[in-house]
């Protein structure tokens, strides 16, 4: 198994499990930023002094990388705060009517199912995808809840809390069909498969850089050019024009952008992106492979260890694995863990739907990634082992 842990930078105390709600930094992210902060600190799009044209030119160069990255237009993304904030970018930018429809499904993170559950408030009707017991989500599930009515589908590529496989492209293709926008939460994805938005049928896709070995307090938005998306927020940096009782919005991605961004951390995406296409999705793959393998096999010779989502290697694609102890609560096991040199969440990982559907308050969950490896995962086979003991 190779070696990454160079490439990030890694705390010094227990292991860290919990990529899955942030991953460790790169080390690149924190130069680029750094030069940013160091050489041309100033604000973009404004002025015509040296340091402003340097850091426009930064700032702007992210949106190519966005582009070769997924295979789209530099023109369809928006910096966002995080994928939160895209999901609710989209529920406000878009126009509805009393009687339309949405759906999303019973595995959504409370991120990509609150924006929505919010329209009840507008009229809107809220239909829900249900998964299978492993999380996975079935496109023949979505056709019997189209409608003509259908107005946005929205589904996550991979869960927080299962890690399971979905059909990306056939549910979007089904819900294109029948005439419905199509919105993708790719906020665990991202950081372990490729996607390429000429294949995916999607009209939104939002990810969130902290998980992708990027900055905190930034993500982006991808919105498809003819989506019908409109600006959720406006003021400087927006307008071409503006008079004392009008204002004409500026075309394109520049409409999207309110005020001075975060400047050095959409600099910092950029630096992680890069990071992901050095290493290259077929080496994470791999390493996601091996770090699923092993910790199956740990997992499943843990007594008193109860497993949530798939269990096979071809139905996880990121090496997230949610469990409860039989006998421990959730938090107790993860304080023990953590003493015992494993730092993994606890609790309901913002997906309370998912975690009363799995009969259980809680889960422990440990997400891995590229800095971590195969010894690792034994060493915490020991570990929970102890941690079973006492249930
Ligand atoms: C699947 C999924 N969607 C959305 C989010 C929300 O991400 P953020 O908190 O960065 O907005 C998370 C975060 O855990 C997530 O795992």
């Amino acid at each position: 198994m190779f070696d990454y842990s160079n490439l990030f930078s890694v705390p010094s105390g227990p292991a860290y499990f919990d990529s899955a709600a942030s991953s460790l930094t790169a080390k690149p992210v924190l130069e680029a930023m750094a030069a940013y902060y160091g050489k041309n600190r100033a604000n973009i799009h404004r002025g015509a002094h040296r340091y402003t044209h340097q850091a426009s030119e930064q700032y702007e160069a992210v949106y190519g990388k966005l582009a070769k990255f997924f295979n789209a237009s530099d023109q369809e993304f928006a910096a966002v705060r995080n994928a939160t904030e895209a999901f609710n970018a989209v529920a406000l930018g878009l126009d509805w009517n009393a009687g339309d429809e949405v759906i999303v499904s019973d595995v959504e993170h409370h991120s990509n199912f609150l924006p929505w559950l919010r329209l009840k408030e507008k009229g809107v009707k809220i239909k829900i995808l249900v998964s299978d017991g492993d999380g996975t989500l079935s496109a023949d599930a979505l056709s019997g809840l189209l409608s003509k009515k259908t107005k946005l589908v929205s589904f996550t590529a991979c869960s927080n809390v299962l890690g399971a496989t979905v059909p990306v492209v056939e549910l979007a293709k089904a819900a294109k069909d029948s005439g419905a926008l199509v919105c993708v939460d790719a906020a665990q994805y991202v950081g372990h498969r490729p996607i390429d938005l000429k294949k995916w049928p999607v009209d939104f896709l939002a990810f969130s850089g902290h998980k992708v070995f990027g900055p905190t307090g930034i993500g982006a938005l991808f919105h498809r050019h003819d989506s019908g998306l409109e600006p959720w927020f406006v003021g400087g940096g927006t307008v071409r024009d503006v008079t004392l009782d009008a204002y004409a919005l500026l075309e394109h991605r520049e409409r999207f952008e309110a005020g001075t961004p975060a400047i050095a951390e959409w600099i910092g995406l950029g630096a992680a992106l890069d990071v992901i296409s050095k290493v290259g999705y077929p080496a994470i793959e791999a390493h996601d492979r091996a770090l699923v393998e092993k910790m199956h096999s740990v997992l499943s010779q843990a007594n008193g260890v109860e497993v949530f989502g798939p269990k096979s290697v071809k139905d996880k694609s990121c090496a997230l694995f949610s469990f409860a102890v039989e006998n421990v609560s959730h938090h107790q096991a993860a304080v023990m863990l953590d003493e015992l040199g494993f730092a993994v969440r606890s609790g309901h990982h913002c997906a309370i739907p998912l975690t009363r559907k799995l009969g259980v308050d809680g889960t422990v969950r440990a997400s891995l990634h590229l800095y971590n490896d195969e010894k690792q995962v034994a060493a915490f086979g020991k570990a929970l082992k102890t941690v079973a003991q006492l249930g």
